[in-house]
């Protein structure tokens, strides 16, 4: 059975073993042999007279849509804004002239996010789509269209798979609406081909969980606090590795923009404090690296995670290279797995951390 915890101690660990299987799900469901992405024509219409596209999430949802704002820009050529669904609902947005809304949301259940659809439906009278792991759930029926995540149900409150798959699935519908505008990027980006080095990759990264169990021990077992740094969709996947951190070990960890340190952020280093950064986009991987110096010589402990490509023999987590707008889906791996460990190191319940919910459905 799917939902069945098998040998796992717990469904999180579970849950991030299966993402090589969730993305060749993806693969098999919404890719041709040739790569051509099979969706509903008549939706790709609908989103290539967009001239802007909003991606509405919650938590782990919204951060998957803040990597969605590049994949879209950059394979579909649309402006794309990523908005956090408990604010939207709430304000006077002036929006676009013709909008196309993007729901991310693993349960479909999401109060704040339906609060928005239900705008949208109403007052703004825009086309939707809802990408979401629940089939019959209320933002599934209430969109004008609507993709399944093929990630199966994830059980674990901190979400991982719902997480990679929402990124892959985002990366299928930018890739077809770039082929349907015939934006020469998504032509030319072998989406087929590099699904499958992520999976390869993911796979790689759970087959040697022992070295990030070891560095969870080393440095996330007793300490207070934890900063993750990045820039670019480096910087959301920090946002996302710092929520995983903590939603189940409760370590007051945060996502930082590398750049943004120097403003502020850096008075809070002390020794020893942790900084994870990332390192995966050519483009500013030397500034990232310059940020590492700055905190280094204020005494944090520094851990990189960098794709093979950009590394340097004092890296610690190299990670597998691949297309850089796809190294979110890899990236993530370590961070998940260090949330995981710090928890278990912690002795705490990893799937059902305190006070919080799988689904939301108060506003
Ligand atoms: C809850 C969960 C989070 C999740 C968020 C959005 O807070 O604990 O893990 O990211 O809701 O959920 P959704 O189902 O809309 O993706």
């Amino acid at each position: 059975k799917a939902a069945d915890r098998g040998a796992y101690p717990y469904y999180m660990l579970k849950e991030i073993d299966e993402q090589p299987a969730v993305l060749h799900r993806i693969q098999e469901t919404y890719l041709q042999d040739s790569g051509i992405p099979v969706l509903d024509q008549e939706m790709l219409n609908a989103m290539a007279k967009a001239d802007r596209i909003y991606i509405v999430g919650a938590g782990t949802s919204y951060h998957a849509g803040l990597v969605g704002q590049t994949l879209f820009e950059k394979l579909a050529q649309v402006p794309t804004q990523a908005v956090l669904a408990s604010e939207f609902a709430y304000t006077d947005p002036i929006l676009s002239k013709h909008p196309f809304f993007i729901f991310l949301t693993q349960s479909g259940e999401t109060a704040d996010s339906r609060q928005v659809l239900v705008r949208v439906n109403e007052e703004w009278q825009a086309p939707s789509l809802t990408i979401t792991n629940v089939e019959n759930s209320t933002l599934y029926r209430e969109a004008s269209y609507q993709l399944l995540l093929q990630a199966g149900p994830e059980i674990a409150v901190a979400s991982t798979k719902a997480y990679t798959a929402q990124i892959a699935v985002e990366a299928v519908v930018a890739k077809a609406l770039g082929t349907r505008k015939q934006v020469p990027a998504a032509d030319a980006f072998d989406l087929q081909h590099e699904l499958s080095l992520a999976a390869n990759a993911i796979q790689a990264i759970v087959d040697d969980k022992a070295q990030i169990k070891t560095v969870a021990h080393k440095d996330l077992a007793t300490t207070r606090n934890a900063f993750y740094i990045g820039r670019g969709v480096d910087y959301f996947v920090a946002l996302e590795a710092a929520l995983k951190l903590k939603e189940i070990s409760y370590i007051q960890a945060e996502g930082f923009a590398s750049g943004e340190l120097k403003h502020g952020t850096i008075a809070l280093i002390e020794d020893q404090t942790p900084v994870i950064a990332l390192i995966t986009q050519a483009r500013t991987a030397s500034h990232t690296r310059g940020n590492i110096q700055e905190v280094q010589s204020r005494g944090a402990q520094v851990l990189t995670i960098v794709s093979e490509n950009l590394a340097k023999t004092s890296d610690q987590l190299v990670i597998p290279s691949i297309s850089e707008l796809l190294m979110p889906l890899i990236s993530v791996v370590p961070a998940q797995l260090l949330a995981y460990y710090a928890s278990l190191e912690r002795g705490y319940n990893v799937d059902q951390p305190r006070n919080l919910a799988k689904s939301v459905t108060v506003e």
